[in-house]
């Protein structure tokens, strides 16, 4: 069953009674991904086809994931979606965002205004992974407001109503690329959120890409590892980064 279909807000109101550590017991089979015999058929719309899109989401779709990569020229990723066989589609970001139960945000920060402006409508509601870094001068103004209010709080500001999870930012994407999958210990993936079932989400998501997810907190505390932080730039393993942050094992 997937959310937008029956009984969403009471059931998420369950989950989140239910506390983190229950949720992923809780939740429906097919968010159970990789780790089920069930497989994983996931609509994921990943947003910005770059690097870091192009990487997680090609992760994402060797997982089993049906993944739609958008851009403002989905005509260019006809390459990228070509060499990840028939679960990779590519499309605009409005097809992206429809086609998705999750979304992934991977374009540069100095976008997140626009990208707020022309779809915070579509995204109201849907789980958005957002893996954004604020970097000058390249992203501009919101720089700023980074640093000052905190990554996490600033991409919710642009995209309020969007269930947030800041996941994927702290590593090059070729990191990514090499070290998914390793053999254990896996690297760790810092993630934090707002809503918990949104949280567990994108969690099981960082395991089917390959990695171990750590929650660090709510989107206040994506700060800790925001571009500059301590938790940013770890490739280290999960308990390695529980550790540097001074988060329990
Ligand atoms: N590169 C890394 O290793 C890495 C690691 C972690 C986090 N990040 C962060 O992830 C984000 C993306 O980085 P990247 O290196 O992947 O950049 P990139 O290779 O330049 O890719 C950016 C993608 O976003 C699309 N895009 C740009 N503006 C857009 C807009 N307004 N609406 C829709 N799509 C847009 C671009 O396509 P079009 O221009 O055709 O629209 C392109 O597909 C940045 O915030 C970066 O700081 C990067």
């Amino acid at each position: 069953m997937g959310f937008r279909e029956t009984g969403e807000s009471s059931r998420r109101h369950f989950l989140r009674g239910a506390g983190i550590l229950g949720l992923a017991s809780l939740l429906a089979p097919r968010w159970a991904g990789a780790e089920t015999e069930m497989g994983a058929r996931q609509p994921i719309g990943v947003i910005g086809a770059g690097h870091i899109g192009g990487t997680v989401g090609g992760l994402w779709v060797k997982a089993g994931h049906d993944v739609m990569f958008a851009s403002r020229n989905p005509a260019e990723l006809t390459t990228l979606v070509a060499s990840l066989g028939a679960r990779a589609h590519a499309g605009s970001v409005a097809e992206a965002i429809a086609f998705g139960e999750v979304v992934f945000l991977a374009v540069p920060y100095g976008a997140m205004p626009e990208i707020g402006h022309d779809y915070g409508a579509a995204l109201r509601g849907k789980i958005v992974l957002d893996a954004g870094n604020a970097i000058a001068p390249r992203d501009g103004a919101i720089v700023a407001e980074a640093e000052a209010l905190g990554i996490g709080l600033t991409s919710q500001k642009y995209l309020p109503g969007a269930r947030l999870v800041r996941a994927f930012n702290t590593l090059n994407y070729k990191i990514l690329a090499q070290e998914a999958n390793r053999p254990p210990p896996r690297l760790a993936i810092p993630i934090a959120g707002d809503d918990a079932e949104a949280v567990a989400v994108a969690a099981h998501l960082v395991r089917d890409a390959g990695f171990d997810p750590v929650v660090v907190g709510k989107l206040a505390d994506a700060r800790r590892f925001q571009r500059g932080a301590p938790g940013y730039g770890q490739a280290v393993s999960a308990p390695e980064l529980k550790q540097k942050l001074s988060l329990a094992p």
